[in-house]
Parts: C-alpha cells; sequence; structure tokens
C-alpha cells in the first residue's frame, strides 16, 4: 500500500469513495464528498492523501486550515474514509500517521471531529472549552504540537456548511 497526493485522476474515485464509507455512520450527512469537492475547488485542501493499492483507491484523508477560537495554524483532519471492504486492515492508521507527520511541519497542531475511541490511539483528546457548535464535547479532539491547550470553538472551512 502506497500513501501519497492525490492526483487529478483519482478525484471520481476519492468522491465515489468518501460517499460509500461515510454511509456506514448514522451521523452522515451524504454531503462529505462533496465538502472535498468544494475545498478542492477553494485550494483548500492542506492536504489530500490518498491511500492506494494495485492502482486502486482504497482510503482518503482531506486536511484543511482551521483556527480554535482567536489562534490560526491548526491543520483539520477530515474527512477520512477507508473502502468498507478494507476496514480492519491499518489503511486509516496509516493515512492517519502520513497526515499528522505531515502536519507537524506546518501547523501548531491538528484537529478533529470524530470518535474518540478511534482518534485516542494517535494522541487526540477533548479539551475544556474545545467546541464545535451543536457537537457534544467530547467528539471535538486536538493533538496540539506544542503545550499550549487548545480553547474556543474549532472553525471549520466554510464548505463544511457548520456557520
Ligand atoms: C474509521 C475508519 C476510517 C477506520 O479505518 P480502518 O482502515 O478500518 O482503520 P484501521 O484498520 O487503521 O484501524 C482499525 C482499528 O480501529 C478500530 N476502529 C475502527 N473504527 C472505529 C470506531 N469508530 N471506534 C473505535 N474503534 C474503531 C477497529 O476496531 C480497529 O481496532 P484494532 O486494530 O484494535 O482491531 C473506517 O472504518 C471508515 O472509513 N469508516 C467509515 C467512515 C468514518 O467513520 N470515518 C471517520 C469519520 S470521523
Amino acid at each position: 500500500m502506497l500513501i501519497r497526493n492525490e492526483t487529478t485522476a483519482d478525484i471520481p474515485a476519492i468522491s465515489r469513495l468518501v460517499t460509500e464509507a461515510m454511509l456506514l455512520l448514522p451521523q452522515s450527512t451524504g454531503t462529505e464528498a462533496r465538502i472535498v469537492e468544494m475545498l478542492r475547488a477553494e485550494h483548500a485542501l492542506a492536504l489530500s492523501l490518498v491511500a492506494e493499492e494495485q492502482g486502486e483507491v482504497i482510503g482518503y484523508l482531506a486536511a484543511s486550515a482551521a483556527w480554535i477560537g482567536t489562534q490560526g495554524g491548526w491543520g483539520l483532519i477530515g474527512p477520512l474514509a477507508v473502502l468498507p471492504s478494507r476496514h480492519r486492515q491499518g489503511i486509516g492508521t496509516a493515512l492517519m500517521a502520513e497526515a499528522v507527520r505531515r502536519l507537524r511541519t506546518t501547523s501548531r497542531g491538528a484537529a478533529l471531529v470524530g470518535d474518540p475511541a478511534y482518534y485516542g490511539r494517535f494522541g487526540f483528546r477533548s479539551f475544556p472549552g474545545l467546541s464545535v457548535a451543536g457537537c457534544p464535547p467530547e467528539v471535538v479532539q486536538a493533538l496540539p504540537f506544542d503545550d499550549i491547550e487548545p480553547r474556543g470553538e474549532l472553525l471549520h472551512h466554510p464548505a463544511f456548511g457548520l456557520e
């Protein structure tokens, strides 16, 4: 398996994969592929990583710039999606490891909204006062790369439609 940047040729497969994987999530809005497309159109994809095996896109991770409160410089991870037939084979872990490795060189920390049972293994955790409107606080998590505790609302790119 190879983790690499997306190419133009990957775009249809990424949209299909994100749609298919997100259907498994009860909280899915069905718009996740569209969010990726909007981020791409606005040149807002700080990371757009695919996991490829034998020429097939089997996993995908996006990251975009975010603010926490008044503090910029955060890398927001999401969506992360693995082809359902390929779950539990370490693909999500490989994508997350590469994303965090890259964000360490460009960002003050990484942040995301997701299941703490999954993201805790990568060092993500919730913080008092770290929030996203309408989300339970435990799903809003960050991995600061310095000693400064994130505090305030995690502000996504407008493509996420959270405003
Ligand atoms: C979540 C997802 C990306 C994980 O990808 P994956 O390649 O299957 O993950 P990995 O193989 O690297 O890791 C699997 C491990 O994570 C665990 N895991 C997977 N999803 C989990 C979840 N929601 N909560 C807790 N643990 C989870 C598995 O039990 C497994 O644990 P083990 O190694 O102890 O057996 C994938 O299941 C997926 O695409 N799901 C649908 C979309 C989604 O939920 N995206 C994340 C949105 S926040």
